[in-house]
């Protein structure tokens, strides 16, 4: 695109230095322009398509360069999922694609998704993607790559191995994210996700640190303790917190390399598949949001913005770290001061409902109303679950964190957050459309998939 818009800043440079030629040379060199401009346009396209069905990153891609540098940084949405397994890409139509196209805008970068490079049901699914975001939602420019197997096998099969080979090659791949795009962010989204309200730059970004959300308050679970000790393996330093709490997961690109980078230099070995082996090898389970967001917190903490809570003290929480890496009360948020903007699905059915509550809040505030709005009459409180840190324990956690005298706050938030899309519904031109959930819901159908509805 670049490349586009400079020849276009040379055609017009030409074209005032034109004036003193003849009106014919002048025609004839109209000419000569569009019809390079149109070879130049159909280049782009094909090499782009190639580009999108073949490319299969090499492991050792490092590249800092970022040729996207306009106003804001550009955020890859990005996706690891296999796309032979039926429940998957339901997941994908009916929670992913369907609350994207409503809370996520286009603006903010592409979206790519990573398929398996040796399945063909694959390479087909990743067509399929394709062809109906093209058509369908022009605006949201769709990027499929294609990974290949780890050479070696073990990586993902291993005796006592606490989850499938197919689960462990999810696990593996979050790792190398940074293949998978120049931008300078990405936003790292679980396969089981969907956005429950319109995502802002202020829920993503706190002045040029990206948030990021986590806590310490499950750390009574099995698994949590298992993340603890494969994360310690890892880097060679404590897990910090459960940062499983929230998607998307925001992180600069070169974090990614950086903490592989680290981790084998732990390791003294010069191959990540090495590396892997050695920390993820038995029953303990791995949570790859926790490993790097535990590398930034060692070595890139200023580049993030922290909101974490704690169930313990924080004296005694401080007792893991080595010094310097303690935390401080300006590292934790009680309430969060923005809201949550996906949940899980399978594990936060209920939460559903606040898909609808949100996008009828943001038109109230943009002063539409809309007949299915009105039938409900939704107020801010009807979005509380949203400033937890946990959703998917939200109904368990007592008491209430928006409640007593918490209730104001919440509202604060929940009003600024409102505000703020409402304002770019009217001035931006902000979409918030809820025609595009229905196509989607009809694509899905095209494709054998129907989603649960999301009005009622
Ligand atoms: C995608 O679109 C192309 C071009 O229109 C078409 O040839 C191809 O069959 C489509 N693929 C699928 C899987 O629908
Ligand atoms: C890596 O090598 C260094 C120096 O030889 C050694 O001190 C360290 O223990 C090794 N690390 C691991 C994880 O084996
Ligand atoms: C909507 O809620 C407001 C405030 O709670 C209330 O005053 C109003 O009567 C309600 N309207 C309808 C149509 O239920
Ligand atoms: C609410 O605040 C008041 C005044 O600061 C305090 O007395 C009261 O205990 C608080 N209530 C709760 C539930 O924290």
């Amino acid at each position: 695109m670049n490349g586009l818009l400079s020849f276009i800043a040379q055609v017009v440079r030409l074209k005032s230095a034109m004036g003193r030629l003849q009106r014919y040379e002048f025609k004839f060199f109209v000419g000569l322009i569009i019809s390079f401009l149109l070879i130049y346009l159909s280049f782009e396209v094909i090499f782009k398509n190639e580009l999108i069905r073949e490319r299969a990153p090499t492991r050792t891609g490092s590249s800092h360069s970022s040729s996207d540098t306009p106003r804001s940084p550009q955020i890859t949405l990005l996706l690891r999922m296999p796309g032979k397994v039926m429940e998957h890409r339901a997941r994908y139509y009916c929670d992913l694609f369907r609350s994207t196209v409503l809370f996520w805008p286009p603006s903010f970068g592409k979206t790519v998704i990573v398929l398996d490079e040796e399945s063909q049901a694959d390479h087909e699914f990743g067509e399929i993607v394709i062809n109906h975001t093209r058509k369908h939602f022009p605006e949201y420019r769709l990027e499929v790559n294609y990974e290949a197997l780890p050479k070696d096998k073990r990586v993902l099969e291993f005796p006592g191995a606490p989850r499938s080979p197919g689960y462990n090659r999810q696990l593996w791949s979050s790792f190398f994210f940074d293949l998978y795009t120049n931008d300078p962010i990405i936003a790292w989204m679980d396969s089981d996700v969907a956005f429950i309200t319109p995502v802002t730059k202020s829920s993503i970004f706190s002045g040029t640190k990206l948030r990021v959300l986590g806590w310490d308050c499950t750390f009574h679970f099995p698994w949590v303790k298992q993340w603890a000790i494969t994360s310690e393996r890892a880097l060679g330093l404590p897990f910090v917190a459960d940062y499983m709490s929230y998607f998307p997961v925001y992180i600069y690109r070169d974090t990614f390399l950086h903490c592989r980078e680290h981790i084998m230099k732990h390791w003294n070995v010069s191959d990540f598949e090495q590396a892997f082996r050695l920390f993820y090898n038995d029953r303990n389970m791995l949570s790859p949001v926790s490993v790097v967001l535990s590398y930034a917190w060692f070595f890139e903490r200023d580049r993030y913005d922290w909101n974490m809570k704690l169930c313990s003290s924080l004296t005694e929480y401080n007792k893991r770290f080595p010094a310097g890496a303690s935390v401080g009360p300006e590292h934790l948020a009680d309430i969060l001061s923005q809201p949550q903007t996906t949940f899980h699905v399978p594990y936060g059915e209920f939460l559903s409902a606040n898909i609808l509550i949100s996008y009828c809040l943001s038109h109230e505030v943009a002063g539409n109303r809309l007949a299915v709005c009105e039938k409900h009459n939704f107020s801010l409180s009807d979005n509380f679950y949203l400033l937890h840190h946990d959703l998917q324990r939200v109904k368990e956690i007592q008491p209430n964190t928006c409640a007593g005298n918490n209730t104001d706050y919440c509202l604060q938030v929940l009003d600024c957050h409102y505000k703020e899309v409402g304002l770019e519904i009217k001035q931006n031109g902000r979409e918030l459309l809820w025609s595009n959930v229905d196509v989607v819901e009809k694509l899905g159908n095209e494709v054998g998939l129907t989603c649960k509805p999301l009005l009622y």
